[in-house]
């Protein structure tokens, strides 16, 4: 199964300037083309209960899987499906209904949770005028459970705007 992390982040490898900071906030809008075309390709999302509060509705052609350890008393949503299984039990039984890529959408906790079955990334890195202090998040929860985004992984390049760059990673 391809797994693709599919994130923004800024020149300093930070997601948001703390856990509230909201991605369309600072990502440059024409991004979203970019978020739609993977997903779609990939026709299944998978992210975590935190993140999905931030969106709160189905998308359009695609399901999307959230993670939260309380699956049962979740409201139901036309192509969202809360589960608590393991990444491996996730993947298994998408792989047997016939996907064969899913996308990764986050959040930290959800990326490390995954983070050993990563095979590709598509990451938008945006310039921002300065570091974000302490409170800043990263793209994973724990370093420990993370991967490293390395230039020799890097299959393509885009210029998104003129201070964006969506770079396409593939891990072997
Ligand atoms: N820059 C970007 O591209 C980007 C992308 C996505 C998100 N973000 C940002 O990331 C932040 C959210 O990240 P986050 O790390 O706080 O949350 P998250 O990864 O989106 O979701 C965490 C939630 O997932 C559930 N969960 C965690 N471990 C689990 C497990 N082992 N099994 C089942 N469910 C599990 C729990 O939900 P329950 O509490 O329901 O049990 C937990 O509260 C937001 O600020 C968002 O804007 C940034």
């Amino acid at each position: 199964m391809k797994v693709t992390l599919v994130m923004a982040q800024n020149q300093y490898g930070q997601t948001g300037k703390d856990a509230n900071h909201l991605s369309k906030d600072w990502v440059p809008k024409e991004d979203m083309q970019n978020f739609i075309r993977v997903t779609k390709r990939a026709g299944v999302i998978i992210m975590g209960n935190n993140t999905f509060k931030t969106i709160g509705k189905g998308l359009t052609g695609r399901i999307i899987v959230v993670l939260t350890r309380s699956p049962d008393d979740k409201p139901k949503i036309d192509g969202v499906v809360y589960s608590n299984d393991t990444p491996e039990e996730i993947l298994a039984s998408l792989s047997e209904a016939g996907y064969t890529e899913v996308a990764l959408c986050g959040g930290p906790q959800i990326n490390s949770l995954f983070y050993n079955h990563i095979t590709d990334a598509v990451i938008t890195t945006v310039q921002t005028e300065e570091k974000w202090a302490n409170e800043a998040v990263y793209m994973f929860a724990d370093p420990e459970r993370s991967i490293e985004l390395k230039e020799e992984d890097v299959i393509e390049t885009s210029e998104l705007t003129s201070n964006a760059i969506v770079r396409t990673y593939e891990f072997t």
